[in-house]
């Protein structure tokens, strides 16, 4: 299946994100020796964010920069879908100005309708479901390191956004996944049914259970994320205690001796994460960073339908 929007990996083929991947990989290389392909020369960009924003925001930013466009950020306090006007409102006007819309909402179903109503292609910043994204820059970290479908990767933590999204990636390209959840707190149902039909087609292993140890055995990436994401926060104290036994530590790594160490930031230091590992020889946390800013690039000529 293809898609002019980018909701989830799991609308576009392998192909399609391969693509992506080798053109991120080639902008990266373009950047290091001082070259700025100006593909994208006279867009605009809008980008919609209810949450508060790093990473995204000045990737999407600094992206549209680099490739000779422009972006403009808007947070709900400006625009105020569902209070001030509808999410179809929204769309249609955005869509006889800009050329692009990134919208980060907290409910999927929400970016889902502002893609359905939008003329112009719209990008998943991140929502309650799914972060594809920075599954993009995942992949190109990990292919940075390993081919794509010789790597196995553990994902220790909250079932949340980060893990439907590289869940979804693992299984349209094939690579081996084991994930390990309280079984409270698993992936959500309906991603891990998508993601069976997509590993039958594409030979993905993706083995999802509550023991962290047995997860990260062997494998050559562990990646972990925040116990309690955006909107969340009232939750925080009771998470806690749940996934205790999750953090990734010097002794969970024992498990892993080769294994490179991610997570998508912001991160919950002494949390999920001890900070002898984030900033310990195995993480490879930075580059998963540095990588949105293409892997983004990438995306937005592609939903655009420009390059190189
Ligand atoms: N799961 C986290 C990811 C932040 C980039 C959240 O939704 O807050």
């Amino acid at each position: 299946m293809s898609s002019k929007h980018f909701l989830s990996v799991a609308d576009h083929s392998a192909e399609a994100l391969l693509a992506m991947l080798d053109r991120a990989a080639e902008l990266k290389r373009l950047l290091a020796k001082g070259e700025r392909p100006q593909t994208l020369q006279g867009r605009t960009l809008a980008m919609y964010f209810e949450f508060p924003s790093l990473r995204t925001h000045v990737t999407f930013e600094a992206g549209m920069a680099q490739l000779g466009g422009h972006a403009i950020f808007l947070t709900s306090d400006h625009i105020g879908i569902g209070t001030r006007e509808s999410a179809k409102d929204v769309a249609l006007s955005l869509s006889r100005w800009v050329d692009v819309l990134v919208a980060r909402t907290q409910s999927h179903a929400l970016v889902e309708e502002l893609a359905e109503v939008a003329s112009i292609p719209v990008v998943n910043a991140l929502t309650d479901l799914l972060h594809p994204c920075q599954a993009m820059a995942d992949l190109m970290t990990i292919a940075e390191r390993k081919p794509l479908r010789e790597a196995t990767v553990a994902y220790v933590g909250d079932g949340n956004n980060v893990a439907n999204s590289l869940i979804l990636a693992a299984s349209v390209l094939g690579l081996g996944l084991r994930v390990a959840t309280p079984a409270s707190h698993r992936p959500t149902v309906h991603v891990l049914r998508r993601a069976e039909d997509l590993a039958r087609a594409s030979g993905a292993r993706i083995e999802v259970g509550e023991d962290p140890a047995e997860a990260v055995r062997g494998v050559d990436f562990v990646y972990t994320d925040v116990w309690t994401s955006m909107g969340q926060e009232s939750e925080s104290d009771t998470r806690r205690a749940v996934f205790r036994p999750y953090q990734v530590n010097e002794a969970l790594l024992a498990h892993a001796p080769d294994a490179w160490v991610m997570h998508d930031l912001p991160a919950h230091r002494g949390e999920e994460i001890t900070d002898e590992v984030l900033d310990g020889p195995r993480s490879i946390v930075f580059d998963q960073a540095e990588n949105r800013l293409h892997a983004q690039k990438a995306v937005l000529e592609a939903v655009l339908e420009v390059g190189g």
